[in-house]
């Protein structure tokens, strides 16, 4: 008998977690890295939001709260989820955790039985495998690669489903390729979805990210689907609040049921001074967050122009989000210095050891044809890593 759980190795540590802990590394060791495998906003929080989570402190707002959420937060969850989502919640439909990843695992852990099917699209972000093995169940997983610009077709979804489908996961604008889907493609993944018993895990958190008047929906909010849905969202990226720690998810009340009653078991509540500062961002707009998401909007259009322009990248116009996710395939079988490049993981460690520049392999998010870079890095930052992968590149040709 091991003493080890089976469930437990069988995952796998996070590769997005192992890539920025390595370059990290690196540049404590004294080399010159460039990284772009960041996954958070390279804003500081807003200072009214900070104001709020000091002010809870002096207040004394340090003891527990309620496992599912400290009220006034949960109602303006709920006002959020209507304003802005058109989606109908009551306080008893709402889980805050810590975390989106953490509403995520217990909306999975609350639904998901031993040989259930999970649907998800690849490339798809990082941890949905994992905790998919978490939960037992099983990944079904749709292919979309550069050539269907990362998007699955409401054809792909009808052909994996199954008698044991039990939830869809999807994700829109997405990690790792920034690919937002429109209302009218959502709507036609709801028409799928009509009168079957499947789930749909709608995970949110880029809902602000979004570029081009590209206007995001929630899945939740086609009528014969709100019954069926759990919408997931959170302050991580939109409020840059990644170590704050809080996401939140609405659904209907017997599935939240069971997601708060294992929050109480494992967590209980999540923080109650992020709480606070969560309440301070959802409760007004912010002009912080528009300059921010005009910021990544230009980043993003120097970076993919930039990229086109060196010889075998193939890189889409993503339309949400901080990464761009690009095909180097044409350089895989290559040679240089004795090196071959075989692969997104091979190709990501030639750049990072003969220009220190860190990027992410795409096999972490199922392509093993792409890379992913994050552009939540300044312009200089952005500007000398591009000349670094440029000339590590001019080398094979
Ligand atoms: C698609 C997606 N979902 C969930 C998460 C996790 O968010 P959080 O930091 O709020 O747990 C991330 C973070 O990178 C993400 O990209």
């Amino acid at each position: 008998m091991s003493r080890l759980s089976d469930i437990v190795s069988s995952i796998e540590e996070s590769r997005t977690m192992a890539i920025s802990s390595l370059t990290k590394r690196l540049k404590a060791e004294g080399k010159n890295v460039l990284s772009f495998s960041a996954g958070e906003p390279d804003f500081n929080t807003p200072g009214f939001i900070k104001e709020a989570a000091v002010k809870a402190i002096h207040n004394n707002f340090t003891t527990y709260t309620a496992n599912e959420g400290y009220p006034e937060l949960i109602k303006v969850i709920v006002k959020k989820f209507k304003d802005e989502n058109d989606l109908d919640f009551k306080p008893e439909n709402i889980l805050v955790s810590n975390g989106v990843k953490h509403s995520l695992y217990n909306v999975l852990m609350a639904v998901c039985n031993p040989d259930d099917e999970v649907i998800f699209q690849s490339p798809y972000w990082v941890s949905y495998p994992e905790m998919v093995k978490l939960v037992q169940a099983k990944s079904v997983i749709i292919e979309a690669g550069v050539e269907k610009e990362y998007k699955i077709s409401p054809e792909d979804l009808e052909r994996a489903i199954t008698p044991k489908t039990k939830v869809f996961i999807f994700n829109t604008p997405s990690n790792p390729t920034g690919a937002v889907y429109s209302k009218e493609e959502i709507i036609a993944f709801a028409e799928v979805l009509r009168d079957k018993k499947i789930l749909v895990v709608s995970d949110e958190i880029y809902e602000k990210i979004i570029f081009d008047g590209e206007k995001h929906f929630a899945i939740g909010a086609v009528d014969h689907l709100k019954d069926k849905t759990i919408t997931i969202n959170g302050v991580s990226k939109a409020y840059a609040m990644t170590g704050w720690r809080i996401g939140y998810a609405g659904g209907p009340k017997d599935i939240i049921r069971l997601a708060r009653n294992l929050q109480s078991h494992s967590t209980s509540n999540a923080s109650s001074i992020s709480q606070a500062a969560s309440y301070a961002a959802l409760s007004q707009h912010s002009k912080e967050i528009d300059m921010m998401v005009e910021e990544f909007k230009q980043r993003r259009n120097f970076i993919v122009a930039e990229l086109n322009k060196i010889r075998g990248i193939k890189c889409p116009l993503p339309k949400g989000a901080f990464y761009v996710f690009y095909d180097v395939s044409a350089y895989y079988g290559k040679h240089v210095n004795g090196f071959e490049i075989k692969d997104s993981t091979s190709f990501c460690n030639y750049l990072l050891m003969e220009q220190n520049v860190g990027l992410v392999p795409g096999i972490a998010f199922g392509n093993d044809n792409c890379v992913r870079m994050s552009y939540a890095c300044s312009q200089v930052h952005i500007e000398e890593g591009l000349e670094r992968i440029n000339n590590a590149l001019k080398k094979f040709h």
